[in-house]
């Protein structure tokens, strides 16, 4: 069951990045707090790096393995799995509105429009899987169920020659680090 508490903490971890940029992106609504763009374009890559290709592969062994024994969780499986799939279109779109954003400081309302979509799509994605599936595994799935889920996850990853070893707890620090009070220690500008 490590890998239910490793998703357990990736949620707090992308809720805490979003809560992150939706208030930096108040503030800097507000004129409170100057944009730092290597901070946008720092959390951004966070949350395709770890959420999109690495947070979603990891639960996918487990949902199908739920969906086999568990009926009653087949219609929030569904879901989820379609939700899963949509993951580049959905990163591509925020992507490219903070692109147009660093372009033109134009387009800061249209990029914080996009985020604030992107952020309230997840907050209905976790509290779906943490209502209507983390609780089913832990009943429905047994030992070998999770170490051939994690297996299988870890192929995944190999295959796909991720960046693997990308230090994920390091830039989640750096990014908390830089992020403004009360939500991090900054604001202090990121640099790479
Ligand atoms: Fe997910
Ligand atoms: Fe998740």
């Amino acid at each position: 069951m490590e890998a239910l508490r490793i998703i357990s903490d990736e949620h707090q971890a992308l809720a805490s990045i979003l809560h992150a940029i939706r208030f930096m992106l108040k503030e800097v609504g507000a004129g409170r707090l100057a944009p730092d763009l290597k901070l946008f374009q720092a959390m951004v890559h966070y949350l395709d790096a770890y959420a999109e290709q690495r947070h979603h592969p990891r639960e996918d062994p487990l949902f199908i393995r739920l969906a086999e024994r568990s009926p009653e969780a087949a219609d929030a499986l569904a879901r989820l799995a379609e939700q899963h799939a949509a993951a580049p279109a959905r990163i591509a779109v925020l992507q490219q509105a903070l692109e147009a954003y660093i372009a033109d400081p134009a387009r800061f309302e249209a990029f914080a429009q996009a985020f604030d979509d992107y952020a309230e799509f997840y907050r209905g994605h976790i509290m779906l899987e943490e209502s209507a599936v983390l609780p089913r595994l832990r009943t429905h799935l047994d030992a070998a169920d999770w170490a051939a889920a994690e297996a299988e996850f870890q192929a995944d990853m190999a295959s796909r020659d991720l960046a693997a070893h990308e230090d994920f707890a390091g830039l989640f620090s750096k990014l908390v680090a830089c992020a403004p009070a009360p939500i991090g220690f900054g604001p202090r500008p990121f640099t790479d």
